[in-house]
């Protein structure tokens, strides 16, 4: 089984525990599911369903197995999958390494290949793996057999490794899973995380400055993830769109986290951009980077397929700016990807991803309003 192919590009889906936590039932994601389908959201190309964690009984029954919370889902897992895919949409699923998940329900621990093959007889497409009470796990050992148990299966199953970084899972989880993520858990904040029973999620800002580094190890079947989208989910137009935009610069696994019952035109708008999607989504799979830094603006750039580039202008200064912008007068020169530009020597076209206009040339200054903790972002072609 060529692990490549279950994910050449970074997945897109929706996963329930942004919003949801452990508050979900069968009724409740049926019209999740329903509204994936209705939204556009499917057209635009998100494909996984993702149950985070809450969805089990408290215990294993008398044969050690899983079961279904049977008052969430009183028609079993079965049927809600099968739910899933009669909608043209994968299924995925939450577990955890240790002995418990993190909201305290079984975790798999000991139970590796039993928990991989019920998981395949429910038609699961995807797998979301934690690591609470994992206290004496070596974690690489872990995250490997539970792949091993999975490809045993036979069934592809997209394996999503959530250890949170702390074991650099970017260095060796290549071999394992198709996506790893970096940081801890992220809040639905773009700069002032609120701190609730005691816990202060990451930022936006944060996990964004945590992915430069590790940019090299991702690319087409392996993915850095930066945590799934706060996007609809309390943060402003503005910051809704640089989070989204700036995720795609990343080549993130998008899995959007919002009530997609009551998705905004706004928020639909931003999660369903094609174009900016697009970017996301190229064959290439580029990790993009932070190119230079003044007065509080950042520029991003992720080189495309065919010799594109995606710019991002980032907008972190705290106040509203006019981007005045001369290409020429810098080198784009990234070891990484080998890409290197020269603006004197190459004009590209510049078209706004965002209000989706054509807008000249590298040849004149970039003359554009930017909002404080929001983005520009152009695709620049030949
Ligand atoms: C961890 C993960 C989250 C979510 C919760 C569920 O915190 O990082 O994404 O899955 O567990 O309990």
């Amino acid at each position: 089984q060529d692990n490549t192919m279950l994910a050449p590009t970074p997945p897109m889906g929706w996963n329930s525990w942004n919003i949801f936590q452990t508050n979900i039932n069968e009724p409740l994601l049926k019209q999740m599911v329903d509204s994936y389908v209705s939204s556009g959201m499917k057209d635009a190309g998100y494909t996984y369903f993702v149950l985070d964690d809450g969805w089990m009984a408290m215990e294993r029954d008398k044969n050690g197995q899983l079961v279904a919370d049977p008052k969430k889902f009183p028609n079993g897992m079965k049927e809600f999958a099968d739910y899933v895919h009669s909608k043209g949409l994968k299924f995925g699923i939450y577990n955890c390494a240790g002995t418990k998940t993190c909201a305290g329900y079984p975790g798999t621990r000991g139970h590796e290949y039993e928990d991989a093959r019920l998981y395949a007889s429910w038609g699961v497409d995807y797998l979301k793996f934690d690591w609470c009470y994992a206290e004496g796990m070596n974690a690489r050992e872990a995250y490997k057999v539970m792949s091993q148990a999975l490809k045993a299966t036979g069934r592809p199953i997209v394996f999503s490794l959530c250890e949170w970084g702390s074991h650099r899972p970017w260095v060796w989880g290549k071999d394992d899973g198709q996506l790893w993520r970096t940081t801890g858990d992220i809040g639905p904040y773009f700069d002032k995380p609120v701190t609730k029973n005691g816990w202060t999620p990451l930022t936006v800002l944060n996990i964004l400055d945590r992915q430069d580094s590790i940019r090299q190890y991702a690319g087409p079947g392996h993915w850095n993830d930066p945590d799934m989208l706060e996007v609809g989910n309390g943060m402003t137009v503005n910051e809704d769109r640089a989070h989204f935009s700036l995720w795609c610069m990343l080549a993130a696994p998008l899995m959007a986290g919002n009530d997609l019952g009551k998705l905004s035109e706004q928020t639909k708008n931003i999660l369903t951009n094609k174009e900016v999607i697009a970017v996301d989504q190229d064959a290439l799979g580029i990790e993009g980077f932070r190119y230079y830094a003044f007065d509080g603006i950042e520029i991003w750039v992720k080189p495309l397929t065919g010799g594109d580039l995606a710019v991002c202008f980032l907008n972190r200064s705290g106040r509203a700016q006019t981007l005045n912008y001369d290409w020429t007068a810098h080198l784009i020169n990234d070891t990484t990807s080998k890409t290197s530009v020269d603006f004197t020597q190459t004009t590209f076209k510049i078209r706004n991803l965002w209000s989706k206009k054509d807008l000249g040339t590298t040849q004149k200054v970039f003359k554009q309003p930017i909002p404080n903790y929001d983005v520009v972002m152009v695709k620049l072609s030949k």
